[in-house]
C-alpha cells in the first residue's frame, strides 16, 4: 500500500469527526458485506423429512434431500448465490477407495439434481475428495503403509468430478490437496463438455485443528485413523501458501480458497496482493463452534462476532466467504 503525506495535523486534523454519527461512518467505510458474498455450506443426510443436528457444530444440522431444498429456497430468498453440499454417507456405502463418490445415484448427485430442479437459479459448488465416502477417512487412497497416494487418488477425483458435473454441479471444488489434481479435472471436465462448470481450488488448505466439527458433520471422524499433515499445509507457512494457488491458477482454477479463515488472514491479504483472482475464504466448522461456544458462555453477541468476522474477511481481501452463518447474516443484512 503507498503512504499518502499528512498535511494536516491535529486539531485541523482529528479523524473521530468522520466516525461521529451513523450515517458518516456508512459513508466512509472502506468494505461492505453483502449478501451475495456469501456461499453457504450445508451437509445432506438419508431420509425424509429428516433434520439431524450436529451437536459439535450447535445451529447446524444435517438435512434429508427434500429438506436441503427447502433451505436453497431460503438461500435464494436471502439473496445468497451459492450453495456448498456436503453428504455424510451412510457406513455401509464407505469403502477403502471411495467408490461412492463414482456414484451417479450418490446422496451428493440426488441432492444436486433435487435443487437444481427446485431452485435452479443458485450456484451448486460440490467438495471433491475422498474423506465423506473413505472407510479410512482420508480424502484419497492409501497405500500399504497408509501413504495418500497421489497420482491414484487423481483418477478417482477425476471420476468424482465428472460424476457431480453431471448432476449439474456449478463450481468443482477439490478440497483433497493433491498435486496436479486442478489441471486433470480440468482438462476432463473440458472433454466431458463441461466447459462452463468453474473449479474453485482449495488452493491453501492447511492441516488444520479447527476441522473437528466438520468431520462429525460428514461422519468420519470415528474413522479418522492420524492426521493428513501429509498433504494438507502446514500452519507455518505462507510462502508455500503462494506457491499452491499459483500452481492451481496455472492448472486452470477459476478461483481460489484460502482455509480456515480467520487465523490465516495474512495468507488472504498475500494472495489477493499477488494474484489478480477471485480469492474465497473458508470460515470453517471450528471457528464457527468458537464462537458459539464464546455466545453460550456469555462472552459476546453473537451477531455482532459473526458479522465482525465477516467483514474481516472482506477487509483482507475476499471475493466471497463460506460461512455456516451465511443464512443467519443474509438474513441480518436484509
Ligand atoms: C474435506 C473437507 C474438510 C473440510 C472441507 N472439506 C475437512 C478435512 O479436510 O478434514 C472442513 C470444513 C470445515 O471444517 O468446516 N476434505
Amino acid at each position: 500500500m503507498s503512504s499518502t503525506p499528512i498535511t494536516a495535523a491535529y486539531p485541523a486534523l482529528r479523524l473521530r469527526r468522520t466516525r461521529a454519527t451513523a450515517w458518516s461512518r456508512a459513508m466512509h467505510a472502506e468494505n461492505r458485506l453483502h449478501p451475495a458474498d456469501l456461499i453457504w455450506p450445508l451437509f445432506v443426510t438419508e431420509g425424509t423429512g429428516v433434520e439431524e443436528p450436529i451437536s459439535s457444530l450447535p445451529g447446524v444440522a444435517r438435512w434429508s434431500v427434500d429438506r436441503i431444498v427447502e433451505r436453497a429456497k431460503e438461500a435464494r430468498d436471502a439473496g445468497i448465490p451459492c450453495l456448498a453440499l456436503f453428504p455424510n454417507t451412510q457406513p455401509e456405502r464407505r469403502s477403502d477407495d471411495g467408490r461412492e463418490a463414482l456414484n451417479p445415484d450418490n446422496l451428493m448427485c440426488r441432492a444436486i439434481r433435487a435443487i437444481k430442479d427446485a431452485v435452479p437459479d443458485i450456484g451448486i459448488l460440490t467438495d471433491v475428495a475422498l474423506d465423506p465416502y473413505t472407510a479410512h477417512g482420508q480424502d484419497g487412497l492409501l497405500d500399504a503403509s497408509g501413504y495418500i497416494l497421489n497420482d491414484e487418488t487423481i483418477e478417482v477425483l477425476i471420476g468424482q468430478s465428472l460424476n457431480q458435473a453431471a448432476a449439474g454441479a456449478d463450481i468443482i471444488a477439490p478440497s483433497d490437496m493433491m498435486d496436479g489434481r486442478v489441471g486433470a479435472i480440468r482438462a476432463a471436465l473440458e472433454a466431458d463438455g463441461h466447459r462452463n462448470v468453474q473449479i474453485m481450488a482449495y488452493a491453501a488448505k492447511y492441516a488444520s485443528a479447527f476441522y473437528g466439527p466438520f468431520r462429525d458433520a460428514v461422519g468420519s471422524s470415528g474413522l479418522l485413523k492420524g492426521d493428513k499433515k501429509s498433504y494438507q499445509m502446514d500452519p507455518a507457512n505462507s510462502e508455500e501458501a503462494l506457491r499452491e494457488v499459483a500452481m492451481d491458477l496455472a492448472e486452470g482454477a477459476d478461483s481460489v480458497m484460502v482455509k480456515p479463515g480467520l487465523p490465516y488472514l495474512d495468507i488472504i491479504r498475500a494472495v489477493k496482493d499477488r494474484f489478480e483472482v477471485p480469492v474465497f475464504a473458508y470460515q470453517v466448522s471450528g471457528e464457527y463452534a468458537m464462537i458459539e461456544a464464546a455466545v453460550a458462555a456469555g462472552a459476546g453477541d453473537r451477531d455482532a462476532l459473526a458479522m465482525e468476522t465477516l467483514l474481516a474477511f472482506k477487509r483482507a481481501g475476499c471475493t466471497g466467504i463460506l460461512t455456516y452463518y451465511a443464512l443467519h447474516a443474509a438474513r441480518l443484512m436484509g
